[in-house]
């Protein structure tokens, strides 16, 4: 079981950003991720078919044998956490967990806000899972669902990216919160631009950091982790979108050139639907 891979999903290139989180605190790891661009985005889809897609990816990386799976994406583990944790026999882990107590650790002053996809945050998971942690925590929600299209096109250098934001983020205007939770693992993409827009005094938290150290927590505990040091790691990257897309940003956001993507097509996926 410990040489067997650690699998990723997401709705596209988002959850790349919990995958380079893993692949630096866990650097023997090899990793299994397919990233659903052809459906995305889930934020303003209906959980059940959100659910539905996530179903459909687990099994696809279930099937090629991870040990672990990682649901790499806010929406999906709002829609399907608790299903896929009864359903499969390895360890699931979500994204929302993490962030909460990350959130919780930094904020001084209990103001804490969140933005992640409209699926997100109409759910209120983190703001219920915050204030069981901290219940006198003042948090605030907003959905921002123009971040996710910016990044899956590439363009969260340009300056569109820059205006995006601000209008976006307009909601917390004079708001006192010390920490926001940045709940959508495509956002931290766009980090250093939000870390601008409200300067240094906020601590922006990304779960991916959270999600690793709880990914090396289980596989340690359950004596998973691959001791195998020698050797190259062979990761797979699946997509439903265009490949030489997916396989840009990844190279560009893991910062390594050894990536290879597959396509896979929607009906293939929906194969996987049981
Ligand atoms: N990356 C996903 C998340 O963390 C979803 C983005 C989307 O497809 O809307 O919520």
């Amino acid at each position: 079981m410990n040489k067997q891979p650690i699998g990723f999903l997401d709705s596209g290139v988002g959850g790349l950003t919990v995958v380079k989180e893993v692949m630096k605190l866990l650097p023997d790891e090899e990793i299994y991720y397919i990233g659903d661009s052809a459906r995305n985005p889930y934020g303003p889809r209906p959980l059940s078919d959100v659910l539905e897609f996530t179903i459909q990816l687990a099994n696809l990386l279930v099937d090629q044998g991870i040990k672990l799976l990682v649901i790499a994406c806010n929406t999906a583990t709002v829609a399907a956490l608790e299903v896929l944790q009864q359903r499969l026999d390895i360890p699931v882990i979500g994204v929302i967990e993490s962030g909460t107590r990350a959130a919780v650790a930094s904020s001084q002053n209990k103001k804490i806000g969140v933005i992640g996809t409209q699926g997100t945050i109409q759910s209120n998971e983190y703001e219920k899972q915050i204030l069981k942690l901290l219940e006198d925590a003042e948090v605030q929600s907003v959905a921002c669902p123009q971040f996710v299209s910016i990044v899956e096109k590439h363009q969260y250098e340009d300056e569109l990216a820059k205006s995006v934001v601000s209008k976006e983020l307009e909601p917390f205007l004079g708001s006192e919160m010390d920490t926001l939770v940045l709940g959508c693992t495509h956002y931290p993409l766009l980090q250093s631009i939000i870390q601008d827009y409200f300067g240094e005094n906020l601590t922006l938290i990304d779960p991916g950091v959270e999600t690793a150290i709880q990914v090396q927590n289980v596989l340690s505990k359950k004596d998973m982790l691959n001791k195998a040091t020698e050797g190259s790691k062979q990761h797979i990257f699946y997509t439903s979108g265009p490949a030489d897309k997916f396989e840009k940003i990844a190279k560009h956001w893991l910062k390594r050139s050894d990536i290879q993507v597959q396509h896979i097509a929607v009906e293939e996926l929906q194969k996987y639907g049981r």
